[in-house]
């Protein structure tokens, strides 16, 4: 069993590069299937939930060919079948982003359904209700999802009830291939559905607005293999900025590989805390905070402060002179770090989706368990700066999203390991 284990109070320094984003690569990898032939997609995030989707990709038909450790040549030429099985659905719910490119492409998709998972119930309904707007028709049996286009996909004009991701991807890279136009209204404007938009639209797409609340796409014939260049990870370089922030020494630290401008609230809200973020090029300098003040965030769809960031908010906000407040609005059973974060000594009341922070002046090392993928990278970014030793387990959860986590902290001179303890229910 492996486990982080990090001992806390080294100061860190230097620079660090952030990867792909993993949520831009996912989708981008299912838009290949739009496009028979082989495309390359380069920056891609070696992560587990990159490795899941390539297993999916596969079990379809296509062929992946590993370039180099960060470009996927993927072929999608020979995919004959439509399904995506439980087995892989379950390790990870993303992969029902393949539902709107396997419809684009055979007008036909048989799903595992996703079920919940440890974010709370993450419901597929919007991304139904789109579809079926589209023309297509669902049945459900035996845990499987059975998309069906028989009558081919029709363009129209589709309103979401929620600014939903996953939700607005899926009838993007469906109406591609629709007949005739569909207009996306109340559209999420993540920076990666500007790059999912943005491939397509290179594969011979025409799609308009990606980026605003209103997208328009005019279905087109075919689409045609490209190679194309993963976003860098707002994410991952939001928590690098936590860690600088509460860890730097004086030089404060680099995080380079992506667009300031995708964590533009983020680094507002950091800087009404305190924390000063310098724009460099490709990236932002981040200082050593001195005295953090408390804060009232709210998470929302991009472009307010996103919910991926939460966890790394909350620590920052443990150590804040004073009583913040976090609400969020995207996700239930989003707070599960809050309880792990108080057996390190902060001070969290959970109300609803509202949690009350008293700032505390100190964390102490302690074991936890990564209950997410953010909530497991900001414990151990709570280790770094806690007194003593903290061991982090179920760290699977951080390997989904952050490539070489602890040895890009090692490399910023965090004292960092994995560590191989012995499974106490099989000893
Ligand atoms: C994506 C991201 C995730 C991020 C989230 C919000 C990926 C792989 N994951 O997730 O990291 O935290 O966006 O920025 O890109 N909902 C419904 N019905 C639907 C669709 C969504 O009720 O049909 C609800 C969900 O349960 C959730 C909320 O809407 O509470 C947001 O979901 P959504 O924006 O779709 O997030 P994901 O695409 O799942």
């Amino acid at each position: 069993m492996d486990i982080i284990r990090v001992k806390g109070g080294h100061r860190l320094h230097g620079s660090v590069q952030v990867a792909g984003a993993k949520n831009s690569a996912l989708k981008l990898m299912a838009a290949t299937l739009l496009a028979p032939g082989a495309t390359t997609l380069t920056n891609v995030p070696n992560i587990s939930d990159v490795h899941v989707m390539g297993k999916v990709l596969k079990y379809m038909g296509a062929s992946i060919d590993v370039i180099d450790e960060h470009t996927l040549l993927i072929d999608t030429s020979a995919v004959s079948m439509w399904e995506a099985p439980y087995e892989l659905v379950a390790q990870m719910r993303a992969s029902t982003a393949v539902m709107g490119p396997l419809l684009g492409r055979f007008g036909k998709a048989k799903i595992a359904m996703p079920g919940g998972c440890n974010l709370g119930a993450r419901k597929i309904d919007m991304h139904i209700l789109g579809l079926e707007a589209l023309g297509v028709h669902f049945d459900t049996d035996h845990g499987y999802i059975y998309a069906d286009a028989a009558e081919g996909l029709v363009g129209t004009d589709v309103s979401l009830e929620f600014a939903s991701v996953g939700a607005t991807e899926n009838l993007i890279m469906a109406a591609v291939r629709a007949q005739g136009c569909t207009t996306i209204d109340n559209a999420a404007r993540e920076p990666e559905i500007v790059d999912l938009a943005c491939m397509l639209n290179k594969m011979g797409a025409k799609i308009e607005g990606a980026g605003t609340p209103v997208i328009k796409i005019e279905g087109v014939a075919e689409l045609h293999p490209v190679e194309h260049q993963v976003v860098g990870d707002r994410i991952e370089a939001g928590t690098f900025v936590v860690a600088g922030a509460l860890m730097a020494g004086a030089e404060g630290i680099e995080v380079t590989g992506f667009n300031p401008l995708h964590l533009d609230m983020v680094i507002k809200r950091f800087a009404s805390m305190g924390i000063e973020c310098e724009r460099i090029a490709g990236g932002i300098h981040v200082r050593p905070v001195e005295h953090i003040k408390p804060i009232d965030i709210q998470t929302l769809p991009f472009p307010g402060f996103p919910t991926d960031m939460q966890p790394q908010a909350m620590l920052v906000s443990a150590l804040a002179d004073g009583n913040s407040i976090i609400t969020e609005n995207i996700f239930e059973n989003r707070f599960m770090f809050a309880s792990e974060l108080v057996r390190m000594g902060a001070d969290i009341h959970i109300e609803g989706h509202h949690a009350m922070i008293h700032g505390v002046r100190s964390l102490s090392g302690a074991q936890v368990v990564s209950p997410d993928l953010r909530g497991g990278a900001a414990l151990v970014l709570a280790g770094l700066c806690a007194e003593g030793t903290t061991e982090v387990s179920a760290i699977h959860h951080i390997a989904r999203g952050y490539e070489r986590f602890v040895e890009k902290l090692v490399a910023l001179g965090a004292q960092v390991a994995y560590v191989t303890v012995p499974d106490p229910n099989f000893d």
